[in-house]
C-alpha cells in the first residue's frame, strides 16, 4: 500500500492498567522501530475488543485515553507512528461483518482464548467474544499489514487472520496482503512476579503478581522484594528456576544485557540483594516515562489533537482497502 515501505500493525486492548510486560514484551519493541524508515506503523487502542467483557463505561474512557498516553510517553511517537482509537475508525467493524461471512464457526470455536475467556466469563459468552478473531483479522488487513508483533497468545489469531484472508484472496483476486508474524528483536516474555509460571498479566487477580506501568518506586520495590523465587539460594539462568530466570528476564529486557553479562553481575549476590538490583533498575527505567505521562496528563489540546490527526489518517488508509472490498463482494458505490 506505501509504495516502498513495509507496514506493520499491531495493538493493545483498552483495558485496565498495561504492565511491566506489555511493556517489555511489546511496546518497547515498537518504540526501538520508531526510526526504521522502511516501516510504517500502525499501532491501535483497541477499545472495541475491550467491550466482549462487560466494562464499566467510565473506567474504560479513563483507560483507553491512559494507553494513549502511556504509548507516547513510552516514547511512540504520534508523528512517526499511527496510533489511533479502533472506535475512531469505522472502517473496522465495517470490514469485520463482511469477514464474519467469510469465517466459519468451526474455526472459532477451535480458539484457545475463546475457550478460556468463556470459562472465565461464563455468565457473558457472547457472540462478539466469539467473533473476536475476525475483527483482529479487520484490524490488521484494513492497512495490509505486512508485519504483526505478537506473542505467543496471539499466533492462533494471526493464522486465523491468514486463513481468512487467503480464502478472500481465492474467490476475488488479491484483496489482502497475507501478513506475517514480525520477528525482529524478540520480546521478552515477562512472568508474574507470584506465580513466575504464568504471564504477567493486567487481569491478575493478586496485585503484586504484576508491575504496573504506574506503579510508584515504593510500590515496585516492595512487589520485586515479594516476588516468589526458591529455596535454593544461588543464582543461575535455568527453567528450573522460574523466578530466578523471570528477574534476569526483565533485567536483561530493560538494560540490554546478556545472560552472561547479567549472571556475571550478580555474582555471588543473594536473593534480597538481586530482587532489590533489579527492582532498582525497573523503578529508573520506569521514572521518565511515569513524569512524561504526567505532562501529558495535563496536555487535553495536545492528546486530543493526536487524536483528531491520526484517526483521520487510519481512516483514509482503511477506507481504501474497504471501498476495494466493498466493490469486489458486490455493493453499490454510492453515487457522488
Ligand atoms: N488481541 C490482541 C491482544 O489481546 C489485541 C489486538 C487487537 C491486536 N487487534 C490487533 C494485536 C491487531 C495485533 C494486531 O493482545
Amino acid at each position: 500500500m506505501l509504495d516502498d515501505k513495509k507496514v506493520m500493525m499491531s495493538g493493545m486492548q483498552s483495558t485496565g492498567m498495561i504492565t511491566l510486560g506489555n511493556y517489555l514484551g511489546a511496546l518497547k519493541n515498537w518504540v526501538d522501530l520508531n526510526d526504521d524508515e522502511n516501516l510504517k506503523c500502525f499501532y491501535g487502542i483497541m477499545d472495541l475488543h475491550s467491550i466482549t467483557v462487560r466494562q464499566d463505561p467510565a473506567e474504560l474512557r479513563k483507560s483507553a485515553r491512559n494507553l494513549l498516553m502511556l504509548y507516547i510517553a513510552a516514547g511512540l511517537d504520534p508523528e512517526k507512528n499511527c496510533i489511533f482509537f479502533q472506535s475512531h475508525v469505522s472502517a473496522h467493524p465495517e470490514l469485520s461483518w463482511i469477514l464474519n461471512c467469510f469465517t466459519y464457526m468451526g474455526e472459532m470455536s477451535r480458539m484457545t482464548q475463546f475457550k478460556d475467556k468463556s470459562a472465565k466469563h461464563a455468565d457473558n459468552i457472547n457472540t462478539g467474544l466469539f467473533t473476536y478473531p475476525v475483527l483482529m483479522a479487520a484490524d490488521i488487513l484494513l492497512y495490509q499489514a505486512d508485519y504483526v508483533p505478537v506473542g505467543k497468545d496471539q499466533m492462533q489469531h494471526l493464522e486465523i487472520t491468514r486463513d481468512i484472508a487467503n480464502r478472500f484472496n481465492n474467490i476475488y483476486g488479491d484483496v489482502f496482503t497475507i501478513p506475517e508474524a514480525y520477528v525482529g528483536k524478540a520480546g521478552a516474555k515477562i512472568m508474574s512476579l507470584q506465580e513466575p509460571t504464568k504471564k504477567m498479566s493486567k487481569s491478575d487477580e493478586n496485585p503484586n503478581a504484576s508491575i504496573f506501568l504506574l506503579d510508584d518506586k515504593d510500590t515496585i520495590m516492595r512487589k520485586f522484594k515479594k516476588a516468589v523465587t526458591d529455596s535454593d539460594g544461588f543464582i543461575a539462568y535455568s527453567d528450573d528456576k522460574p523466578g530466578i530466570k523471570n528477574l534476569i528476564d526483565i533485567y536483561r529486557a530493560v538494560t540490554g544485557k546478556t545472560v552472561d553479562e547479567a549472571l556475571k553481575e550478580f555474582d555471588g549476590m543473594g536473593y534480597g540483594k538481586l530482587k532489590e538490583v533489579v527492582g532498582e533498575t525497573v523503578a529508573n527505567e520506569l521514572a521518565p516515562l511515569q513524569a512524561r505521562f504526567k505532562e501529558l496528563s495535563a496536555d487535553k489540546a495536545y492528546i486530543d489533537g493526536v487524536m483528531k490527526n491520526n484517526a483521520a489518517q487510519a481512516s483514509y488508509y482503511a477506507n481504501k482497502t474497504l471501498r476495494k472490498v466493498k466493490k469486489k463482494v458486490g455493493f453499490i458505490e454510492l453515487p457522488r
